[in-house]
């Protein structure tokens, strides 16, 4: 996430530390939501490879990523040595899978944690052909709930959590939009998206304690 440049994560402040163990899984009322496993590479790469042209210019990986099954291993084994780097912990990709079939539906995580202030963004894709259901919505309130939610009930014990999109990225601006997020950034031409240029940076808050961690929404005012 955007900070002043003299800004550094000392680890002090609110000096918080992923959960010991490290376990990511939980369900929504259609999807399993869970951390990546080495089985799951081929899956990854169907997703990705059927949904290039939609999941671009959004998410830059795209162009280049999970071209073969080699690149889609290489990348579920450094999720999984991420969550065991526990010092080092800042970034982890999560599996979307429908709870039906088991199908790879999108992915999700927790990017650019802050252990200073206990922060991290949400990010999020859909695969081509399971959008605009609520796919996205339903995964993203129950991955705020994890992540505001306490290390004791399984959580990722985080106080603050940011969403970020380019202000050209309709579809991904409704999903914090609907989930009633509060708006806070809106930086002009920050957010350089290839084939469209220097867009607008928009970018939405919410605290834990105005998280309903049970009932994966706002808390009444
Ligand atoms: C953004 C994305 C994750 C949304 O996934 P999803 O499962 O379709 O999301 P939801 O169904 O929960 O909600 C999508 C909303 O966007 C709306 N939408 C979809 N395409 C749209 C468009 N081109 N313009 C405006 N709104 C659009 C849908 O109508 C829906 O809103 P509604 O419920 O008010 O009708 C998916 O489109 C995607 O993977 N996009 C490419 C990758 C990406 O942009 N990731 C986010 C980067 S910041």
């Amino acid at each position: 996430m955007p900070r002043c440049a003299n800004e550094v994560d000392t680890g002090l402040g609110l000096g918080w530390t992923p959960p010991d163990p490290f376990v990511i899984r939980f369900e929504t009322p259609r999807l399993v939501v869970r951390a990546y496993e080495l089985t799951d590479a081929a899956a990854l790469l169907e997703a990705v490879s059927s949904s290039r042209e939609h999941l671009l210019p959004w998410m830059a990986w795209a162009r280049a990523g999970h071209t073969d099954i080699v690149e889609s291993t290489h990348y579920i084994a450094s999720q999984i040595v991420a969550l065991r780097a526990r010092k080092t912990f800042n970034n982890v990709g999560i599996g979307i899978f429908d709870k039906a079939d088991g199908r790879l539906l999108g992915g999700t995580g927790v990017h650019g944690v802050h252990r200073d202030t206990a922060s991290a963004e949400v990010g999020y894709w859909i695969r081509a052909d399971a959008v605009n259901r609520g796919v996205c919505t339903e995964s993203t309130a129950h991955v705020l709930s994890w992540a505001l939610g306490g290390q004791e009930s399984g959580g990722l014990g985080l106080r603050r959590i940011l969403i970020y999109c380019s202000a050209a990225n309709a579809a991904s601006s409704r999903v914090p939009e609907k989930l009633g997020l509060r708006a806070e950034v809106m930086q002009r031409q920050d957010y350089f998206v290839q084939g469209i240029g220097c867009t607008d940076r928009l970018g939405w808050g919410v605290m834990a304690e105005e998280w309903d961690c049970t009932h994966h929404r706002l808390r009444e005012p």
